[in-house]
Formats: C-alpha cells, sequence, structure tokens
C-alpha cells in the first residue's frame, strides 16, 4: 500500500494504538502529524517514525478544543503543504457505574472523544473541501460505543456518538469524495491490559514474548497494535475509495462489519398505540425477540 504524497494527522498518537497507526501510515509513505497531551510521547514517536525512515511531525497539544484541531491541520499544511487523512484517535477513560460518576468524569471523556473527534474532523473537512481532491476521516469508536458497556456511560456515549457521526458525515461529505469511517478496534494496550479478562494472557505474552492465545485473537479480536494497523492504512489508501458510512471491527485475527442501528420489526395500528394496547400487544408484537445489549463477559476456554 503506498501512500507516498498524502498527508495524515493522528491525534493521541504517542502511544498505544494511535502510534501504531502514524507509524503505519509513516511506513506507507504519508507524511505524519503526530499529536498527543504528553511532550516526551511526541517527540519519542517523531525520532521513532524518523529514525525508521518516515517523515513525521509532532504537535503536543489537548484535542478537544477548537484552537488544537485547527492546529493539527495548519501544521500539516505549513510543514507538508496539504491534508489527506485524519484519524481521530486520542482517548482518555474515567470508568464508573453511573450512580458514582461525576460531571467532571462525564465532561471530560465527552471532551476528548466526542468533541475532540467533532472539533478536528470539522478543522480538515473545512482543508479537505477547500483542496477540492478529496479526503479521508477515520473515526475511532469501540465496542463500548456499539453495544453499551458496564461503567462506561461516559465512554459508551461519546463512541455511540462518534459512530453517528460518521454516518452523518459520511452523508454530509461524498460530494467532496471525502470518505468518513468508524473503526472499531481491540488490542492489547495500556487502556485493555487492565480488563480483568484479558490481563493475565496479556501479562504472560508480554512476558514471554509469544502471541496472544487463538481464544482472544479469533474469538475476542484482541490481538496487537499492528493488528489494527492495516486497516488505518487500508482506510487511508486510494483503494478505499468506495468505502465510506461504515463501522468496521478489527483486532486479532478479525475483520468484520457492525450492523447499523435499524427496525428490527414493526407492528401497525389503525389510530395508532395506547399504552393498553401497547400491553396487549407486546409479547408477541415487537418485544417478541428483544435485542441483546452490552459487551458479553470474554470467556477463556479454560474458564479462567
Ligand atoms: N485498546 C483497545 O482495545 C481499544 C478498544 C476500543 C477503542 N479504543 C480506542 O482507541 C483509541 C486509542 O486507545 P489506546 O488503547 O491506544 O489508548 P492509550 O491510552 O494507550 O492511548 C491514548 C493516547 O491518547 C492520548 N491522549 C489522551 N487525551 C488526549 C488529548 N486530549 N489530546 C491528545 N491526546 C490525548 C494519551 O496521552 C495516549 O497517548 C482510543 O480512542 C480508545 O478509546 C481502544
Amino acid at each position: 500500500m503506498d501512500l507516498t504524497g498524502k498527508v495524515a494527522v493522528v491525534t493521541g498518537s504517542g502511544r498505544g494504538l494511535g502510534l501504531g497507526y502514524a507509524r503505519a501510515l509513516a511506513a506507507a509513505g504519508a507524511s505524519v502529524v503526530v499529536n498527543d497531551v504528553d511532550q516526551q510521547a511526541v517527540d519519542a514517536a517523531v525520532r521513532g517514525i524518523e529514525a525508521a525512515g518516515g517523515t513525521a511531525v509532532g504537535v503536543a497539544a489537548a484535542v478537544g478544543e477548537t484552537a488544537t484541531a485547527e492546529e493539527l491541520v495548519a501544521t500539516a499544511v505549513q510543514r507538508f503543504g496539504r491534508l489527506d487523512v485524519l484519524v481521530t484517535n486520542a482517548g482518555i477513560l474515567r470508568d464508573r457505574v453511573l450512580w458514582r460518576m461525576t460531571d467532571a468524569d462525564f465532561d471530560d471523556v465527552v471532551r476528548v472523544h466526542l468533541r475532540g473527534t467533532f472539533t478536528c474532523a470539522r478543522a480538515a473537512a473545512v482543508r479537505m473541501r477547500e483542496q477540492g481532491d478529496g479526503g479521508r476521516l477515520i473515526l475511532i469508536g469501540s465496542p463500548a460505543g456499539q453495544r453499551g458497556n458496564f461503567g462506561q456511560t461516559n465512554y459508551a456515549a461519546a463512541k455511540a456518538g462518534i459512530a453517528a457521526m460518521a454516518r452523518t458525515w459520511a452523508m454530509e461529505l461524498a460530494r467532496a469524495h471525502i470518505t468518513v469511517n468508524a473503526v472499531i478496534p481491540v488490542a492489547a494496550t495500556e487502556m485493555t491490559k487492565t480488563i480483568p479478562a484479558f490481563a493475565p494472557a496479556i501479562e504472560e505474552a508480554e512476558r514471554t514474548g509469544a502471541p496472544l492465545p487463538d481464544w482472544l485473537r479469533r474469538d475476542e479480536g484482541l490481538g496487537s497494535v499492528e493488528d489494527v494497523a492495516g486497516l488505518i492504512t487500508f482506510l487511508a489508501s486510494d483503494a478505499s475509495a468506495t468505502v465510506t458510512g461504515q463501522a468496521i471491527g478489527v483486532g486479532g485475527d478479525r475483520l468484520a462489519l457492525w450492523t447499523h442501528p435499524q427496525e428490527k420489526k414493526a407492528d401497525l395500528r389503525d389510530g395508532g398505540w395506547s399504552a393498553d394496547e401497547i400491553a396487549a400487544a407486546w409479547a408477541d408484537g415487537v418485544g417478541a425477540e428483544p435485542e441483546t445489549f452490552g459487551i458479553p463477559a470474554p470467556q477463556s476456554p479454560a474458564g479462567d
């Protein structure tokens, strides 16, 4: 996959998945704007990309504010002349059950993920529309946003909102040939190492250097950062020109297409539905096969 001549911004790319995306895009020939809140991580990421023969520049700033979004796009344009690809990856977790979640927990997560994605995509869309030769917005969602997840009110809301924005922007930007997709990744990073069902296998793999076991790679779709990066490179490339408005899952040995919400069953009644009529019709009508919700708890074959 050759991205020579393309310019990409990757938010939150000082470490974890974002660093993997920045490295992969640079290895394919793109010039990359590396961003993170952590200045040292930014500097190390840029050095690493350059040492591998790639081209990168760093911007240490917090995604969420419009000024950061504009600085990222301006840096791409000033240093590399244009902007072709935006990956909105920056993220934080502030997990707590609903009744313990504070306003700050909610606002901080929504600011980085949802507002960060909105402000960066808006700035990128303005520039890409001016350039007039299309572009790629690659938004990062999560299984938690697709299905809901215990303890993640703020994160699930932000990630579900990101998937909704991807569908909306795919419509709005189609005429400008700017594709917009949501990637739903799963990978062993600082963020997922703490999940109790994953932690022992990830620690074991790190200690021994062996790959993660098959049940994680195939059933849970959990693998390395590099396993996810291929999809980002594909979506950044000309090969994905017709792929837009999709939520694409990737991780370990899995590549998956997520469904979008739609009416599953509808009953019709002349004059509409009173509460009593809904109660009478529910069990054999639209309520006959209720939807499941929540990410199922991971199950190792060993039962541990
Ligand atoms: N790891 C997974 O399995 C997984 C699953 C689903 C979704 N995701 C999403 O993928 C993205 C990356 O996750 P990760 O696992 O690599 O996490 P990570 O914590 O390893 O990396 C996130 C990076 O974002 C940076 N960051 C945080 N706030 C920022 C801000 N305001 N501005 C700029 N940078 C900021 C952090 O400093 C860090 O370097 C996140 O959006 C996350 O929600 C990850």
